[in-house]
């Protein structure tokens, strides 16, 4: 089966084809045919965040474009449906997606798939790619997911295959957001994470001393949930008591981009060992923009080899963790070859979304 996926639930513009075959019990080979990705990020740098009627108006301009490209080479009569976000997301962004898929459904006679965005990144994460072939193949249920973006931080557990429940979550900031934020504050360009991520990256290779000391907000609460505003909070007053940004100097900065990282990573590792502990979780996947942070993958493999060895720790494909149209196009693909799909009307998408994750914040 060949799926054309629409994604624009944020600032990332993607159209994708993939072919998907069902070689097992929820099993699955693909091949990604084409595949365009246009971030926005640039153009929403000046504003620190993503800002919605912005990133509207790019997705309108660009999703024709970008879909030609992706088409390139491919017929329409070969691609037997369409797949596009219908959330969670930014509402305006969302909608551009929506209303172009159902037209491009409408004029080419083409069954259209609603898909989550959620159930994107986790069933994407789950794949082994080998440049543009992946398989998802022998995963054990139970699944526990942790999936970490710039709208979301959740753990979800799959005790069964297309059942979603959520064992615990951020209580205010998405981990991705206080990443952002935090590199606001340290005059570091939008979006933040790859970039705390580097200058964390260069302290610890010069062993830079450390210059500041910040919490690990909920470490050892009797929960999932985490929490991370606290903690943007604390950057903001240290970096008050230190003079402010100007007076850091570059090894000062990178030891405090260090710092942060630690501190949220020490913060997944604990709640990772603790819902591994409760869930007794034969699989564990990371999926999300987040899960691209090396630091955090290699203390959560350390975990995961140290104490829980007989998980299989599915860690994904840098490429596939952030937004993209590839993770809509598999979920479509999963749920459609296993004989699970969405009822296909624009107006009532959100409605018939099968997943109770969390809407964006
Ligand atoms: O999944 P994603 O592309 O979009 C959302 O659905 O939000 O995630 C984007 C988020 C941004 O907050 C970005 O700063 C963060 O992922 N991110 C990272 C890294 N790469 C991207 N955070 C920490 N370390 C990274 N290497
Ligand atoms: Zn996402």
């Amino acid at each position: 089966m060949r799926i054309l996926a629409i994604e624009t639930s944020c600032d990332e513009t993607g159209v994708a084809i993939v072919e998907g075959t069902k070689i097992g019990d929820h099993e699955f080979k693909f091949e990604v045919v084409n595949a365009v990705l246009l971030s926005q990020a640039t153009l929403h740098a000046p504003y620190g965040g993503v800002y919605p009627t912005l990133a509207k108006r790019e997705h309108e301009k660009n999703l024709p474009i970008i879909l030609d490209q992706a088409l390139a080479g491919s017929k329409t009569d070969d691609i037997d449906a369409i797949a596009v976000t219908n959330g969670p997301g930014l509402e305006p962004a969302l909608w551009t997606g929506i209303t172009f898929a159902q037209k491009r459904a409408d004029e080419w006679h083409k069954p259209l798939i609603p898909t989550n965005h959620m159930e994107g990144h986790l069933l994407s994460s789950l794949v082994t790619f080998e440049g543009p072939h992946g398989t998802l193949q022998g995963i054990s249920l139970p699944i526990l997911a942790l999936l970490i973006s710039g709208g979301h931080t959740e753990f979800v557990l799959v005790d069964e295959w297309f059942n979603y429940k959520m064992i615990g979550k951020t209580l205010d900031d998405a981990v991705g957001e206080c990443f952002d934020k935090v590199a606001r504050m340290l005059a570091l360009p939008y979006p933040g994470g790859p970039e705390i991520s580097k200058l964390a990256r260069r302290a610890r290779q010069t062993n830079a001393p450390p210059i500041v000391s910040l919490p690990r907000p909920m470490l050892h609460s009797n929960s999932c949930d985490v929490s991370f505003s606290g903690l943007k909070t604390a950057v903001l007053y240290a970096l008050r008591d230190l003079g402010g940004v100007e007076k850091l100097s570059d090894d000062e900065k990178a030891a405090f981009a260090r710092e942060f990282e630690d501190a949220v990573t020490e913060v997944f590792v604990a709640k990772v060992h603790r819902a591994l502990e409760e869930t007794a979780a034969t699989t564990f996947v990371i999926g999300g923009g987040v899960a691209a942070n090396t630091h955090l993958r290699e203390s959560l493999k350390a975990l995961v080899e140290k104490e829980f060895s007989e998980v299989d720790f599915r860690l994904p494909e840098i490429s596939i963790t952030g937004d993209n149209a590839i993770m809509i196009a598999i979920a479509a693909l999963v749920r459609s070859l296993e004989g699970v799909q969405t009822v296909p009307d624009p107006m009532t998408i959100r409605a018939h979304s099968q997943l109770s994750l969390t809407e964006q914040d």
